[in-house]
């Protein structure tokens, strides 16, 4: 299968876009851990791994196609924050430019009459719908729970209980 090489640059892009994502959570988790919120920590170690395993996708699809996939250095993220709701807030911006990002590649994908690459997205589209909506209704617990002592409490176990597996 023949792919363009602008959507090899793209995908590529995007692999390199997962993997930043999965050390930026991974670090929100270390962070949590050290602060002793808990359930967040669950939370951001399994993020990160949501992560891993979407840049696993690309790498995938992109071999698959002949396109071969590049493995990134991953830039060092921020290891402290402010608070819990300050994660969460970071986490919903990170999740706000990977959609466009896949919106970009769909766009191209769509122009090219790639239709391989456009039904392989099709799952990204529908994640990325999950996922900022998942950290929107996180954010409104702030508002809804409160940010003090008890509510961020109260937060970090509903974080902890979002968490399916060990
Ligand atoms: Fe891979 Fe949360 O976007």
């Amino acid at each position: 299968m023949k792919i363009s090489q602008n959507t090899k640059k793209l995908l590529n892009n995007q692999i390199v876009l997962e993997a930043n994502a999965a050390s930026s959570y991974l670090a929100m988790a270390s962070w949590c851990e050290i602060t002793g919120y808990v359930g967040a920590a669950k939370f951001f170690y399994a993020q990160s791994d949501e992560e891993r395993s979407h840049m696993l996708k690309f790498i995938h699809y992109l071999n698959n196609i002949g396109g071969n996939a590049t493995i990134p250095a991953t830039k060092s993220p921020p290891n402290s924050f402010k608070s819990l709701e300050s994660t969460i807030r970071a986490a919903l911006n990170n999740e706000q430019l990977v959609t466009k990002a896949i919106y970009a590649i769909v766009e191209t994908a769509q122009k090219e009459k790639d239709h391989s690459t456009h039904t392989f997205l099709d799952w990204f589209v529908n994640e990325q719908v999950e996922e900022e909506k998942k950290f929107e209704t996180i954010l409104q617990k702030f508002d809804l729970i409160g940010r003090d002592k008890i509510a961020i409490h109260e937060i970090d176990k509903i974080l902890g209980n979002l968490v399916t597996k060990d």
